[in-house]
């Protein structure tokens, strides 16, 4: 059966090998006659599945001892209030939040439910355009913890670079970029991520959390998500997401396979640079973000109209090329570019961008006048 190349933000395309191996285990799970969907999580065979996936994820990570890995339920959005009932209970009730883009928004809207929020930087006068760089950053040095979004799904903006945030703990919800890109993991005091993008299915939330954080929590967070609880007992002290869980050890698997992530982040790079550098030359369409800044795996861009925008991705969805809407918030156009999209999935939508383009007389016209300037 020949898929469409799906450019959805998430829950988001798998690898094909992926999908076949949890096809063909769906049954029965290496030989043990039951399906993973079956098995109790305190079973054998399910804490081997545990087990395997954190381990290949400590060695993708090359994880510090000090950090602990947490699969739990939630998703990144119910974690940005669980973070913050899981931090504020320590030095201080107040947190620092930089602002990039939606999610940073709101996680910064859900953390504020539990303590102080300040507002260490905002790229919002620009239009989440930007990352504002660090010097424009106005840090609170006793901050229970900083928070930031590696990579704004929505906006299409990505760090490139760490802060340095002193003695403070960076926080970072790296739901769109986790496993994009090899990760420092030591320079953060807790990252978070749900699964459904690069890393696996919806139903996961990765944590990787450094031990001084585990007891920080306030008295009403719930023993479910209390983060220093789970991390005592090894996940246990409700049901794990257990199917995601066997995804995402396929996806760590996997990554592995392919070399790593300095590998996939090299592939990675190709392909949205590649997309980038259509987009500019186009003429036609055009990326909001600065350069600088542009996020690697969620590429945003906005053709001259509405109207066109509307029909590009009618006609994309004929042609197989789905899921190319931009987030409802933001508007226009976006392809996620995640680790299971291949490079000739790339081509295949450069090449229609072409010809749509030339279709609307558009390169003819910006090139020609390109030519004349030069010219001129
Ligand atoms: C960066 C980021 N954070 C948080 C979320 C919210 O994730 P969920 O709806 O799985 O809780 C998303 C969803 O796309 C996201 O992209």
């Amino acid at each position: 059966m020949r898929r469409p190349l799906n450019f959805a933000s998430g829950p988001a395309m798998l690898p094909g090998e992926v999908l076949q191996q949890a096809r063909e285990e769906m049954l029965d799970w290496r030989g043990s006659g039951v399906s993973v969907l079956e098995m109790p999580f305190t079973s054998p065979e399910y804490q081997t599945i545990a087990a395997e996936a954190a381990a290949d994820l400590g060695q993708l990570l090359a994880l510090p001892d000090r950090h602990r890995i947490l699969f739990l339920q939630g998703g990144a959005y119910a974690h940005f209030a669980l973070l913050a009932m899981n931090l504020m209970g320590g030095r201080r009730r107040a947190a620092d939040y930089v602002l990039t883009g939606l999610w940073s928004a709101r996680a910064a809207s859900e953390g504020g439910r539990y303590g102080a929020i300040h507002i260490a930087a905002s790229g919002e006068a620009d239009g989440f355009t930007r990352i504002p760089p660090q010097a424009e950053w106005r840090l609170d040095p006793q901050a229970a913890y900083c928070h930031l979004v590696s990579n704004e799904t929505a906006n299409g903006v990505q760090f490139h670079w760490l802060p340095d945030t002193g003695l403070v703990p960076l926080v970072a919800d790296m739901t769109s970029d986790f496993l994009s890109r090899p990760i420092d993991v030591s320079r953060f005091g807790l990252i978070y991520a749900g699964a459904q993008k690069n890393a696996g299915c919806a139903g996961l939330t990765v944590i990787l959390i450094r031990d001084d954080l585990l007891d920080r929590a306030l008295e009403q967070t719930p023993a479910v998500f209390n983060y220093g609880l789970q991390a005592g007992c090894d996940g246990r002290v409700n049901t794990p997401p257990t199917f995601a869980v066997y995804v995402a050890g396929l996806m760590f698997a996997w990554i592995r396979r392919q070399g790593g992530l300095e590998v996939i982040a090299r592939n990675n790079r190709r392909k949205s640079e590649k997309l980038y550098a259509a987009i500019d030359e186009s003429g036609f369409y055009r990326c909001p973000v600065a350069g600088a800044d542009r996020s690697l795996t969620n590429v945003c861009f906005r053709l001259p109209t509405q109207a066109l925008e509307a029909e590009f991705l009618a006609e994309g969805r004929r042609r197989g090329l789905v899921h190319l809407e931009g987030h409802a918030a933001a508007g226009g156009l976006r392809a996620s570019l995640y680790n299971a999209m291949p490079a000739e999935g790339v081509d295949a939508l450069i090449d229609f961008m072409h010809e749509f383009a030339i279709r609307h007389h558009a390169l003819g016209k910006c090139g020609a006048a390109r030519e004349s300037a030069t010219r001129a």
